[in-house]
């Protein structure tokens, strides 16, 4: 299939080693100001089972483009007013979930997303200019600051859905392993060769597990980690009341009981194994393959 030219200047934005210098200072604020773990947490959507910046989106784009049907109407000034500053008012918590999600991504993906942001900030401004414009009665200015900026939140959504299915950020690396992975019961090895309370990586043909030992029990999870495919098995034991795995690139961690998400970025649960040990050989099965 031929490429838009328009994905050609996108992929150049992703090598644009340029912005790195402002992606490290930006990512230094929000890590500074967002920085309880619940915070994060509640920022990422680990109570929703996903990200929550694409939901919250919802208020302040269909604010405003509710507002720009309002503007082609007559007597609709108290209306369209309304909605651009409810419109306002709510990018606020949004821009908050959107970098934090966004302050843990990779290099490409962090490219793209600084303009997505710088570009969401410009059409705020201009939405919040627009607000101020209309209480002063000046409709006419109002209605052209709001309609440029619906034409840079456009714009910058269009980079939102590139970060998102071009370049797969925000969705669940994880899930391959449920259509990839065989039925049954296959083994990954002896128990004799699982050390105890640690980490170790096992396979099944191409699919790689993180597997952990503890006594004669055997706890087992999809390798790549559900956030962008960080290698758990390579990440550090966290043991408290229930055992867990962190991932060594950016700490989202797992219990490896249940495969649940304890702490983001990640939303998504990591598949889960079912195991069991016959004749000193490990087996596991997935239970939703
Ligand atoms: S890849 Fe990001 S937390 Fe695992």
């Amino acid at each position: 299939m031929r490429e838009i030219p328009l994905f050609k200047l996108i992929e150049r934005l992703e090598t644009a080693a340029a912005l790195d210098p402002v992606i490290r200072r930006v990512k230094g604020v929000v890590d500074g100001v967002i920085r309880p773990q619940w915070l994060r947490d509640t920022l990422h959507g680990v109570w929703v089972g996903h990200p929550l910046h694409p939901i919250a989106v919802q208020v302040p784009v269909g604010a405003w483009m509710s507002a720009g049907i309002l503007d082609l109407l007559p007597r609709t000034h108290v209306g369209a007013r309304t909605l651009v500053g409810v419109g306002v008012a709510a990018a606020i918590p949004t821009a908050l979930a959107g970098y934090t999600d966004w302050a843990r991504l990779h290099d490409r993906q962090l490219r793209v997303g600084i303009v997505h942001s710088a570009a969401t900030l410009v059409a705020t401004g201009l939405y919040a200019a627009s607000f101020l414009q209309r209480a002063k009665g000046r409709h006419g200015s109002g209605k052209a600051l709001s309609f440029t900026g619906l034409a840079v939140v456009s714009a910058a959504a269009f980079l939102g859905g590139h970060l998102s299915y071009r370049q797969a950020a925000g969705v669940n690396h994880a899930v391959d392993t449920l259509e990839r992975f065989p039925r049954g019961w296959h083994p990954i090895g002896s128990l004799a060769d699982l050390d105890e309370g640690r980490l170790m990586r096992r396979s099944v043909g191409e699919l790689l597990l993180v597997v952990y030992r503890r006594g004669e029990h055997v706890m087992a999870l999809s390798d790549a980690c559900s956030h962008l495919s960080g290698p758990l098995s390579e990440g550090r034991l966290v043991v408290g009341d229930e055992p867990c795995v962190e991932c060594p690139w950016h700490a989202s961690t797992f219990s490896l009981i249940s495969g649940d998400v304890v702490r983001g970025p990640a939303t998504a649960n990591q598949p889960r194994f079912d195991t069991r040990v016959v004749a000193g050989t490990v087996e596991v099965h997935l239970p939703e393959a």
